[in-house]
């Protein structure tokens, strides 16, 4: 066991941990990845609980019929300023419009703008991911993103593109 791991007991309801050895198995992983992979998570969803720098996406769906939902979006997004990196824009349909925002800033401004606009009338659906600008204690969490880097996946935010070499 490398010096930087600990050991320790844990103590969990028979039938709880029962479906944790099924998740464990399906995913062909251990106890320990698996509830590593946890531990990490939470820390990150509660560091972006408080005032530090973050970045992520707000993805609202809304009916555009809605008497002045657009113009209200709008203008709430332009009255964040600098908070808002981008948006897009799909037409989902005749109704329905989605959009995704990319914010930037201090977590709990951006969580606080993020309720704002999905209370807006007219907004259906609404979904606030924020990933903490700080490094997790964790070097291996890089950004400290809210997900676990066991498997390759996509960002969903731009990275900076790599200098050739
Ligand atoms: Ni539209």
């Amino acid at each position: 066991m490398s010096s930087d791991l600990s050991r320790f007991g844990v103590t969990m309801e028979r039938m709880l941990l029962h479906q944790l050895d099924e998740v464990v198995r399906e995913r062909g992983s251990t106890r320990s990845a698996v509830l590593s992979d946890l531990a990490r998570a939470e820390v990150v969803r509660t560091l972006v609980q408080k005032p530090v720098q973050a970045v992520g996406t707000l993805t609202i769906v809304y009916d555009h019929h809605v008497r002045d939902v657009t113009e209200r979006l709008t203008e709430m997004q332009h009255e964040l300023g600098d908070k808002v990196h981008s948006t897009m824009h799909v037409h989902l349909d005749a109704d329905r419009c989605l959009e995704v925002i990319v914010v930037r800033g201090r977590a709990d401004a951006l969580r606080a703008a993020a309720d704002r606009l999905i209370a807006t009338r007219g907004v259906l659906h609404g979904t606030l991911e924020l990933f903490a600008e700080q490094r997790a204690e964790n070097g291996r969490a890089r950004g400290a993103s809210s997900h676990t880097h066991a498997e390759p996946h996509s960002h969903p935010i731009p990275r900076k593109p790599r200098k050739k070499r």
